[in-house]
């Protein structure tokens, strides 16, 4: 599964770009305000500390307005996707962004059939929202399985990209379902990694060394 980093903090997505394993980033209008800076200024640091896709959500809501905005986000890196909203004015924005060439990632999808316009709209991503189903009191991981299930019967191509992550089990619950993508806050990055069994067992291994004095050799 790609991991990208559901962030626009620029100095948060360097320090864990640096890791090798971020794939991506996703943004979008409330974690730009959270920044305080000029949305295009912030993505423009961000595609050149990370290669991969990166996603810009436009703020209009009819279909000229996104096609304006998407166009001119577009233009301010190679790997910048559009985010347009699952509406139809947004289906019919991506319809005609991705016939231009453009990625586009269709965002606040809540349900399967959403997911399969999204998909014959041509988009590149649909993010399905894990934590705002479960918010709501129904399974946001069931959303993401049967949306695999739809895309795998027809051979969508679109890539399911597992959004509003909320904490490790998501993350292993959306590989387990096949996501193509999981996208999540920093924090939820960072305890990726954590298991106090490999704390343990390493502080044995080197204890043990340092008891029998075993080194290794370097030059
Ligand atoms: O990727 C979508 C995300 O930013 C929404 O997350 O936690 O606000 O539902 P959340």
């Amino acid at each position: 599964m790609k991991i990208f980093l559901d962030t626009a903090d620029v100095a948060e997505i360097r320090e864990y770009a640096a890791t090798g394993l971020v794939d991506g980033v996703t943004t979008n209008p409330s974690l730009a305000a959270k920044t305080g800076r000029d949305y295009a200024d912030v993505l423009k640091e961000i595609c050149a500390v990370v290669p991969g896709s990166v996603s810009a959500e436009v703020l209009a809501t009819d279909f000229d307005g996104m096609m304006k905005e998407g166009k001119a986000v577009s233009k301010i890196a190679k790997n910048i996707t559009i985010k347009v909203p699952l509406t139809w004015d947004g289906l019919k924005a991506c319809r005609a962004l991705s016939n231009d060439g453009l990625m586009v990632n269709v965002t606040l999808c809540f349900s399967p059939v959403q997911a399969m316009l999204a998909a014959k709209a041509g988009a590149t991503f649909i993010s399905p929202f894990i934590g705002r189903v479960d918010d709501v009191g129904e399974d946001g991981m069931g959303l993401v399985r049967d949306i695999r299930a739809i895309y795998d019967n027809y051979g969508f191509k679109t890539e399911i990209l597992a959004a509003s992550i909320r904490s490790v089990s998501h993350v292993r619950e959306a590989a387990l379902a096949g996501a193509d993508v999981g996208t999540m806050p920093t924090e939820i990055f960072k305890k990726l990694i954590s298991h106090p069994l490999t704390d343990k067992g390493l502080a044995a291994f080197i204890a043990d060394a340092k008891k029998a004095n075993v080194t290794i050799k370097t030059s």
